[in-house]
């Protein structure tokens, strides 16, 4: 029911790109970079003639994803490198068109380590692609909430921090432009992972 629910975050994440590829010669292809890929939700929005790499800490994630990658013979997978986002050493400087990242942000170790990287391995005019669930805002009592059940939370969830400002670190890690828009699908019971974050961020 959750996965359901972000549908149209997802949708909405995609089109924000897809605007800003208006002018792309599609005869060329897209280096795309998705960390923390999971299942592989997001494939079915990637633009068209993509060559995928995909970076996660994990490689149990891979038979699912490999699976779902055959349904979408408009991306080209190259090749999953197991590693830390926080240093992707196998992944060069200024190589990537886009780099995408959903709902990876809030369990990753260091999210300003990861966007310093992403900020690297994109070439000039790069865009990085965020969808994330974050904190709600300064002195709300849904920020309260988050962090007084974050410990209970973290243990349960995969090591998911609910509070964190990924806004704030995307704004300030240096791009040249940078689009974050909030929002907020309503459920009791998904309080603690909203509201929702998309952010195109252009190097
Ligand atoms: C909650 S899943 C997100 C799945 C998918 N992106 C989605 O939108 O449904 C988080 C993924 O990020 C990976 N991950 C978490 N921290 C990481 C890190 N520091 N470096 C690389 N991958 C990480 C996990 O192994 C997992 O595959």
């Amino acid at each position: 029911m959750y996965n359901y629910k972000i549908i149209p975050t997802r949708k909405k994440t995609f089109q924000l790109l897809q605007n800003s590829l208006a002018d792309r010669d599609n005869s060329k292809s897209l280096e795309v970079l998705e960390i923390g890929i999971g299942g592989g939700a997001n494939l079915e929005y990637y633009p068209d003639n993509c060559n995928l790499t995909v970076v996660d800490k994990n490689k149990f994630f891979e038979p699912y994803f490999k699976k779902n990658a055959k349904n979408y013979p408009h991306i080209n997978y190259k090749r999953t490198v197991i590693q830390c986002a926080e240093n992707m050493t196998e992944i060069q400087d200024n190589s990537m068109d886009i780099v995408v990242t959903s709902y990876f942000q809030c369990s990753c170790y260091d999210p300003q380590a990861v966007v310093k990287e992403i900020l690297r391995v994109l070439k000039p005019g790069g865009k990085y692609v965020c969808m994330e669930h974050v904190g709600f805002p300064k002195n709300t009592i849904g920020l309260y909430i988050q962090k007084m059940v974050y410990p209970i939370w973290f243990l349960y969830s995969n090591g998911c921090t609910p509070h964190r400002d990924i806004a704030k670190v995307i704004k300030k890690a240096g791009f040249s432009d940078v689009i974050c828009k909030e929002y907020d699908f309503g459920h009791w019971m998904t309080y603690i992972v909203k509201p929702h974050l998309i952010a195109l961020a252009t190097k």
